[in-house]
C-alpha cells in the first residue's frame, strides 16, 4: 500500500514542478476494464504475440490479425476513462509544461481529454494503408476482415507499432525532449519491460528529474525510481491533485 508520507512527497514535487511528464501503460486502463498484457489475466498469457502483433503475422494471415483487433476494438469500445485518466488531464491543465507518453493503444487518454500526448504504440482506432501509407481514423466495430483504403484500395492494417517495428521518429524525438526537460516524471501502470519505453525512467532520472512510479506491484524500474507507490491507479492518481 502507498504510504501517506510518500504521497505527500510526490504531491509537493508536482506542485513545485514547472514541467511534468507522465508515462502510462496498460495498468492505467485496467481499472476501466481493458486487459493488460502480462498480468495473471494478461493478453500474452492466452495469445502469442508473434501470431498477432508482428508485421510477419499480418503478412501471413491479415484476416486472423484483424479478427484479433476486432475483438479488442469491441472490448475497448465498451469502456470509459476512469478517474486516473481524468486526473492526468487535470495535471496537463495545471502544469506550465506537460507531456503524456502512453504505450496504450485504447485511446482512453484522448477520450478523457488529454491533448498533449504521444501514443507511442499507435491507436487502435487508426488504420494505415499498406500501399499508400495514408492514415485514417476508423471506429467501425467490427471493421471488415480485409478492410481497404478509401484512396487506393490497398489493404489497411492497424496503425499500431508491432513487435519488431520502430517507434515513429517524430514521437521518439518529442518524448526525448519531454523526458530530458521535465522536473517530475510520473510512471503509471507499466511493467517496464518493453523498450524503448522501459528506458524512459532512467533517461529522465539522468537528466535530473524526480521519478515516481505508481503500480499494483514492484517492477524492474522500482529500484531506480525516487518513489514507488503501490496501489490502483484509479485510487492513487486522483490523490496527487
Ligand atoms: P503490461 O501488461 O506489461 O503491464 C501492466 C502493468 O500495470 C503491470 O506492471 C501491472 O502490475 C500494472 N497494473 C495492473 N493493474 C493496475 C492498476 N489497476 N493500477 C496500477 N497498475 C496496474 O503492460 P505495459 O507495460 O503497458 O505493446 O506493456 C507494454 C507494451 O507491451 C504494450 O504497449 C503492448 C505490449 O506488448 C503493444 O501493443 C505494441
Amino acid at each position: 500500500m502507498a504510504r501517506s508520507s510518500d504521497l505527500g512527497i510526490l504531491i509537493e514535487k508536482l506542485a513545485a514542478a514547472r514541467a511534468v511528464t507522465v508515462l502510462t501503460g496498460a495498468g492505467i486502463s485496467a481499472d476501466s476494464g481493458v486487459p493488460t498484457f502480462r498480468g495473471a489475466d494478461g493478453l500474452w498469457r492466452n495469445f502469442r504475440a508473434e501470431d498477432l502483433a508482428t508485421p510477419e503475422a499480418f503478412e501471413r494471415d491479415p484476416r486472423l490479425v484483424w479478427e484479433w483487433y476486432n475483438w479488442r476494438r469491441e472490448l475497448i469500445a465498451a469502456t470509459r476513462p476512469n478517474p486516473a485518466h481524468s486526473a492526468v488531464v487535470e495535471l496537463e491543465q495545471r502544469s506550465e509544461e506537460f507531456w503524456l507518453i502512453t504505450q496504450n493503444v485504447d485511446g482512453l487518454h484522448r477520450t478523457a481529454g488529454s491533448r498533449k500526448l504521444s501514443e507511442i504504440h499507435g491507436n487502435i482506432w487508426m488504420v494505415r494503408c499498406t500501399d499508400c501509407g495514408s492514415v485514417e481514423e476508423n471506429h467501425e466495430v467490427p471493421i471488415a476482415l480485409l478492410p481497404v483504403c478509401s484512396r487506393c484500395k490497398g489493404l489497411l492494417r492497424p496503425h499500431i507499432v508491432w513487435f519488431g517495428e520502430s517507434l515513429f521518429p517524430e514521437d521518439l524525438s518529442r518524448c526525448a525532449t519531454a523526458l530530458r526537460t521535465c522536473d517530475v516524471l510520473l510512471v503509471i501502470g507499466t511493467s517496464g519491460v518493453v523498450y524503448p519505453a522501459a528506458g524512459f525512467a532512467s533517461m529522465a532520472k539522468e537528466s535530473g528529474a524526480f521519478v515516481a512510479e505508481i503500480n499494483l506491484e514492484p517492477t524492474p524500474q522500482s529500484g531506480l525510481v525516487d518513489l514507488s507507490l503501490q496501489g490502483r491507479a484509479k485510487d492513487l492518481v486522483p490523490l496527487l491533485l
